[in-house]
């Protein structure tokens, strides 16, 4: 069954050459959305077994497959966005991407104290973005019980950024 689930996954996530720059193969997750029966799939196996009061979701492509995946596991959805885009009282964090840096905010009421959280996005790659999220819904009190992924990126090593946090990945790559 999971192998059948990993193979879908990969038939339906396209390869992109030299985008957003040239050198970068892009994994592109359009396919495997605009397939109900694999977008179905995925989101039961990310919510499988869940036990958690809040899922995390990550702009932009995070958001497509964390709320869908909090609703079937009967849990709240809170988004994590880039500076300036969420309206109401902000906690944030800054880390390095590979040229600069970049900002993420959440609410800071987003969480009642002691909320599980599993934090879901759809690539791991050098896993910035997740250890910068796990940072900041734990200064906003949660406690994050995780980080489930589609996809994660092996040969970029960003699971070892996640130190004690448990990752999950549908597909290695
Ligand atoms: C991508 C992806 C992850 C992140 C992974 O988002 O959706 O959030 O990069 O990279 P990392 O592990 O090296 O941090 P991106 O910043 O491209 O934003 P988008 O979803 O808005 O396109």
């Amino acid at each position: 069954m999971m192998q059948d689930l990993t193979d879908l996954i990969l038939s339906r996530i396209r390869d992109v050459a030299d985008y957003p720059k040239p050198g970068i193969v892009f994994k592109d997750i359009t396919p495997l959305l605009g397939d109900h029966e694999v977008f179905s799939a995925v989101v039961e196996a990310l919510a499988d077994g869940l036990r958690v009061d809040k899922i995390v979701g990550i702009e932009a492509r995070g958001f497509i497959l964390a709320a869908p995946v909090a609703l079937r596991a009967g849990a709240g959805f809170v988004p994590v966005r880039k500076k300036g885009k969420l309206p109401a009282a902000t906690l944030e964090t800054s880390y390095d991407l590979e040229y600069g840096s970049a900002v993420i905010e959440v609410h800071a009421d987003a969480f009642a104290p002691g909320d599980r959280v599993l934090i879901v996005d759809d690539v791991l790659a050098t896993g910035g973005t997740a250890e910068a999220t796990v940072e900041l819904v734990g200064r906003a009190g949660a406690e994050v019980v995780g980080v489930s992924v589609l996809m994660e990126l092996a040969f970029l090593k960003g699971r070892e950024r996640l130190g004690q946090t448990g990752l999950r990945a549908l597909v290695v790559v």
